[in-house]
Parts: C-alpha cells; sequence; structure tokens
C-alpha cells in the first residue's frame, strides 16, 4: 500500500504558468525518492505543498493514516505534520539554543502550547533524542549551542529532530547543498542508515544527478512543473537527463 500518493496536483502562485502541473506518482513505505530538475522546476513548492506549508491550487494529496493532507485542519494537521519529519537547506535551526534543545523542538508538535512555551518533556522524550543523538555521532556536542556547530554538524542536528518526531516518512529539500562533497557524504549516509535501520521513507530533492542515483532507488525528474521521469535510478540515462534538464543538460551527461 502507499505511504504518500499524489494526484493531479497543481500549483499556481498567480497567473503565470503553473509551478506544478497535473503532477500523479505515489510512494511506498520504505523507499528512497530523489528529486531532481533544474532550478525553478518544482522541487521545493512539491515538498511545500505535500506538508501544507503552501496550499495546492489543485489535486490530492494522501498520506498515511492522515489521509487527505488537503482537508486537515488545526490540530489535526499538526499532528499529520508531525508523522511527516523536514530537513532544509539551511537547516532551520534556533541557534542560540543547545543541540539537545533544538532536537527536543522536534516533539513540539506532540505538545499542547503551555508545556510547549515551558520547555516541559518527558523523560521518555529525552531519553529519544539522546539515542537519536548518539545514533547520528553527535552525543558529545549535545550541550553545545548550536551556532557553534559545522554545517555538517547542523545537518545532523536537523535530521535528530527530524527522528525524534517518530515520522513515517521524512522531507528533505537540498539538504546538502550548502555542504563541502564530504560533510555531504556523511548525511547522505546517515539518511540511508535511517532509510535502511529504521525503514523511515525519504524523499529528497537534489541538485546533484550523481548523488541522486547513488542513494535513491527511485527518481522523480521535473522539468517546468511537470514530472517528465519517474523510474528506477537506473532507467535514468543521458536521454532521460536531456528531457529533465534541457539545455543545461550538457555538463550532467553521464560518460
Ligand atoms: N512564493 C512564490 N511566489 C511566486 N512564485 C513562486 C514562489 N515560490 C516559487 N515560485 C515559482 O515557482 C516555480 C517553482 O519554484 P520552486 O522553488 O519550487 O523550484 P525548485 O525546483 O525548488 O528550484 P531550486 O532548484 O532553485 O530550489 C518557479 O518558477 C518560482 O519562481
Ligand atoms: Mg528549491
Amino acid at each position: 500500500m502507499a505511504l504518500l500518493e499524489v494526484t493531479g496536483l497543481t500549483k499556481y502562485y498567480n497567473k503565470d504558468a503553473p509551478a506544478l502541473k497535473d503532477v500523479t506518482f505515489s510512494v511506498k513505505k520504505g523507499e528512497f525518492v530523489a528529486v531532481i530538475g533544474p532550478s525553478g522546476s518544482g522541487k521545493t513548492t512539491l515538498i511545500r505543498c505535500i506538508n501544507r506549508l503552501i496550499e495546492a491550487t489543485e489535486g490530492k494529496i494522501k498520506y498515511s493514516k492522515a489521509g487527505d493532507m488537503l482537508a486537515l485542519r488545526g490540530r489535526e494537521l499538526r499532528q499529520a505534520r508531525t508523522g511527516l519529519g523536514m530537513i532544509f537547506q539551511h537547516y532551520n535551526l534556533v541557534s542560540r539554543l543547545s543541540v539537545l534543545e533544538n532536537v527536543l523542538h522536534g516533539r513540539l508538535g506532540y505538545k499542547g502550547p503551555l508545556a510547549g512555551i515551558f520547555g516541559i518533556y518527558t523523560e521518555e522524550e529525552k531519553a529519544k533524542a539522546v539515542e537519536v543523538l548518539t545514533l547520528l555521532g553527535l552525543e558529545d556536542f549535545m550541550y553545545r549551542r548550536c551556532d557553534q556547530l559545522s554545517g555538517g554538524q547542523k545537518q545532523r542536528v536537523g535530521i535528530a529532530r527530524a527522528l525524534v518526531q517518530d515520522p513515517r516518512m521524512i522531507l528533505c529539500d537540498e539538504p546538502i547543498s550548502s555542504l563541502d562533497p564530504g560533510s555531504a557524504k556523511v548525511i547522505m549516509d546517515y539518511l540511508r542508515k535511517v532509510q535502511r535501520e529504521m525503514g523511515i521513507t525519504i524523499f529528497i530533492n537534489l541538485h546533484q544527478v550523481d548523488v541522486a542515483r547513488k542513494y535513491a532507488g527511485r527518481i522523480l525528474g521535473f522539468n517546468k512543473g511537470k514530472l517528465v521521469f519517474d523510474g528506477p535510478a537506473e532507467e535514468l540515462k543521458n536521454k532521460q537527463i536531456k528531457e529533465i534538464y534541457g539545455t543545461e543538460a550538457d555538463d550532467l551527461i553521464l560518460n
């Protein structure tokens, strides 16, 4: 059964051409799916429509037990979002807070507003935060302020924060675009570990075709808001890369 089902998704920001046009695909539990496409092809718009950071113009999005994402309001929407982790290019951490406090923020969606404001977390939540920080090799950094970390360490905190939410799927919007190749590899390897060992579905926007091919089982290729490729990574050949990237493709052609 599909974990995520997107049907006929269309997004107009204004009267210009749509940012997404009649997009249909589904994702199964445990898949590692990479979304590629040139700048402006709609990758970020897609992720933001899925977790309702922006509203789709038309279409259906079904996610796990939450059902129709587009129909959810208030508490139900908060709950659905909590079951859907999110990792960002610029980490979105609170820089003056510690690593541990940032990770615990992943639990806020499960709390009432007061417990959230006062930063009241259960012993179980704290233990879980320490567990995921250890899994990500950050056990020695728990009490350090986030503005004292490297980019790669910040992104590992971002993954830890997503993991304490107990998500079935993590949406990642270019999580390695601000990192050097070495740190990028560390992050991709952790995401693979999360997928393989915890069975969490990874849905990731990437600019690097080679990284997408190396890590993803399946690739979705976008061009001008249209889904022009949906298939296993092995089927992404030069012909498909040209279809996705158009005239920008020359630098990306595989040897
Ligand atoms: N808030 C907005 N208002 C109006 N248009 C927008 C807005 N956000 C994005 N767009 C437009 O929607 C299209 C898709 O943008 P989107 O950011 O989803 O692309 P992307 O594939 O993520 O690009 P990049 O690789 O550069 O991150 C672009 O034409 C963009 O200009
Ligand atoms: Mg983007």
